[in-house]
């Protein structure tokens, strides 16, 4: 497992990480995982199994079990829970805000380490969160913290959600965003922090291109 090289790349939402984490993956080969959509994925199936997102026993149960399948289609990523497929389901930022409420419960994290440890396969991983670089894998030779201002980060968001076709304001989005960086900053477990090993790169006015390159020559 050691041997086996992981790039983290942790930041806020918006920071252009997931993005950036995806390319960096395809340009090695290596393999990917958003551990933000395993925590998207499990508020979902939680409310789909009539559970309160706060119920920390009945939603870590269901995190030890989740029946989730990851696929890369076209250069996208798709969700399969329990047969469904849920990849724009889990994209709104409804579903970004009930993600985060899951991922403040101790148990719910600690039923989905494993699952996310898994993933550390040759040739190499690429990820991309809040803690992969602190917690799900501390000994990993390149991490990476990416951060931009809210604005640019809503407008980020905006962008992309419109590309999926979901439909949202931006004045909502910093106002949601800004609440889920409270959210996710000032947890009591594995809160979004740059690990002290990590690499810190601010996105604020560089496109996603320059982020790449900047990326691509830390590996080098
Ligand atoms: O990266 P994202 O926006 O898809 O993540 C959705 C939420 O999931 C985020 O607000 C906090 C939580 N999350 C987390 O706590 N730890 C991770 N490693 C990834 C996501």
């Amino acid at each position: 497992m050691i041997n086996i090289p992981v790039l983290t790349i942790d930041g806020p939402s918006g920071s252009g990480k997931g993005t950036v984490a995806q390319l960096i993956a395809k340009d090695l080969g290596w393999h990917y995982l958003d551990s933000g959509a395993l925590y998207r994925v499990l508020a979902q199936a939680s409310i789909k199994h009539g559970f309160e997102l706060g119920d920390e026993t009945s939603v870590s149960t269901l995190a030890q079990n989740l029946d989730v399948v990851f696929s890369v289609k076209n250069d996208e990523l798709e969700v399969l829970l329990e047969g469904q497929n849920v990849s724009t389901l889990i994209r709104s930022e409804q579903a970004g805000n009930a993600a985060s409420k899951v991922a403040a419960l101790a148990l719910v994290r600690n039923a989905l380490l494993e699952r996310q440890r898994d993933f550390r396969q040759l040739p190499g991983l690429v990820t991309d969160g809040r803690d992969m670089g602190t917690v799900v894998f501390p000994d990993a030779p390149y991490k990476i913290f990416l951060n931009a201002s809210a604005e640019v980060r809503a407008q980020r968001r905006h962008k992309q959600l419109k590309e999926k076709g979901i439909r949202s304001n931006i004045s909502v989005l910093i106002t949601e965003i800004s609440e889920r960086d409270e959210r996710d900053y000032n947890r009591s477990v594995a809160p979004l922090r740059p690990a002290a090993d990590a690499i810190q790169l601010d996105s604020t006015s560089l496109g996603i291109e320059n982020v790449f390159d900047r990326v691509r020559a830390i590996l080098r």
